[in-house]
């Protein structure tokens, strides 16, 4: 079995631990027997917009072909590029053009990792996101009239179809049924914002029939936020739209001891285009150049491309790995109280792969 991965660092630590997800798939490759090709990348970066002006190149996608995945580290630099700029350019586009609609984030608290959360141990947190991640609140319909006076005004629709609500809420729905505790969360607010939000609570009402032997129940967002804060056990499946998703899936993982750990995909259920996968966490100017980044998000997210490509063994073995550096403050980084930088706790994941 061979696969190919097109590789994009991007920027700050996305360059740090980026060689530490690849060490780990090498290792996973050759035990496992199937081979990675790897075809790295240097656009979706600020450095290349720095050089041409751009995220990308025009021709991106005939660039990236059509790999079997994209391993990503992370996109963004502040001080050189506007935020919306940098992530416009280069990773909702892969999002979008390649229908990558489900954005799948889990939580789970480690064996041997402090929780910031009073009271909470191993097995208590441990959950799915799934965000909506082409449609909903980030939009580019809207406009801003009169700029620069005092009559500015600024508009930003929230855009959610039918088809794009349902084909998201379905993924939750049959993730929710394929785990033990069967039991959907529906992130909402149809009390303040009263037209997108109560037609998201319609259809997963008509989604729910579908699927009996799923327990649902919907919480507000405000609420909910603190409810994963004060109840973080009480969840299983949380389904969102994209704004409400992006939220809870750094707040979950935070509640796990650090954003540093959380991987995500973003994912096309389809086939029809490449699935991406990266950290949830983005390129940490603070402590980027230092070496001390977690390598653990992208490590994570590599184990749930091997998922994705059908190498669910290798898969479930890094997880091990990782579960097992974890717990040993000497392996792990800064972030959970541990003594290692980076290239330590990745090279320590890879060589307790077995
Ligand atoms: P961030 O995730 O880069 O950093 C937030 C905080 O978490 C910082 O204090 C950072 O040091 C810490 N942190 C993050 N990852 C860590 C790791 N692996 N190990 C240890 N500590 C870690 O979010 P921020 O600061 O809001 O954004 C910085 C840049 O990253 C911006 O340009 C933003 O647009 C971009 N970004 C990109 C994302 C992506 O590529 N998917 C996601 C989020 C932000
Ligand atoms: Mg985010």
């Amino acid at each position: 079995r061979n696969y190919t991965i097109s590789v994009i660092p991007g920027d700050g630590i996305g360059t740090e631990v980026m060689p530490e997800g690849i060490r780990v798939l090498e290792k996973a490759a050759s035990l496992y027997g199937f081979t990675i090709e790897q075809q790295w990348h240097d656009f979706a970066c600020c450095d290349y917009y720095a050089k041409h002006g751009q995220m990308m190149p025009d021709d991106w996608k005939a660039r990236i072909g059509s790999p079997d995945a994209i391993f990503f580290g992370a996109v963004g630099w502040p001080d050189t590029v506007p935020d919306h700029i940098s992530l416009w350019g280069s990773l909702l586009q892969f999002r979008r053009e390649y229908d990558q609609y489900v954005n799948l984030r889990p939580a789970r608290l480690m064996p041997g990792v402090p929780s910031p959360l009073a009271g909470r141990g191993p097995g208590s947190i441990d959950m799915w996101i799934v965000r909506e991640n082409t449609e909903g609140e980030y939009s580019s319909v809207g406009g801003r009239m009169y700029p620069g006076t005092k009559r500015e005004i600024v508009i930003q629709e929230t855009v959610m179809s039918r088809h794009g609500v349902d084909r998201v809420l379905r993924y939750a729905f049959d993730l929710a049924q394929s785990r033990d505790a069967r039991h959907l969360t529906s992130a909402t607010k149809s009390n303040g914002i009263a037209i997108t939000m109560p037609f998201w609570d319609e259809r997963v009402e008509e989604m729910a029939k579908a699927y009996p032997e799923v327990r649902t129940d919907k919480y507000h967002i405000d609420i909910l936020t603190a409810q994963f804060v004060m109840n973080p056990d009480r969840f299983d499946v949380v389904v969102a739209s994209n704004l409400f998703g992006d939220i809870l899936s750094d707040l979950g993982p935070a509640c796990t001891g650090t954003i540093g750990v959380a991987p995500s995909g973003n994912i096309n259920p389809d086939r029809t285009g490449p699935s991406l996968f990266e950290p949830v966490h983005g390129s940490a100017p603070d402590i980027a150049g230092k070496g001390i980044a977690n390598p653990i998000g992208q490590i994570w997210s590599a184990s749930m491309m091997l998922e994705h490509l059908g190498e669910v063994e290798a898969g479930k073995a890094i997880m091990r790995a990782i579960e097992t550096v974890l717990a040993d403050p000497k392996l792990r980084t800064a972030d959970l109280k541990g003594e290692a930088d980076t290239v330590t706790c990745g090279k320590a994941v890879a060589d307790a792969l077995s």
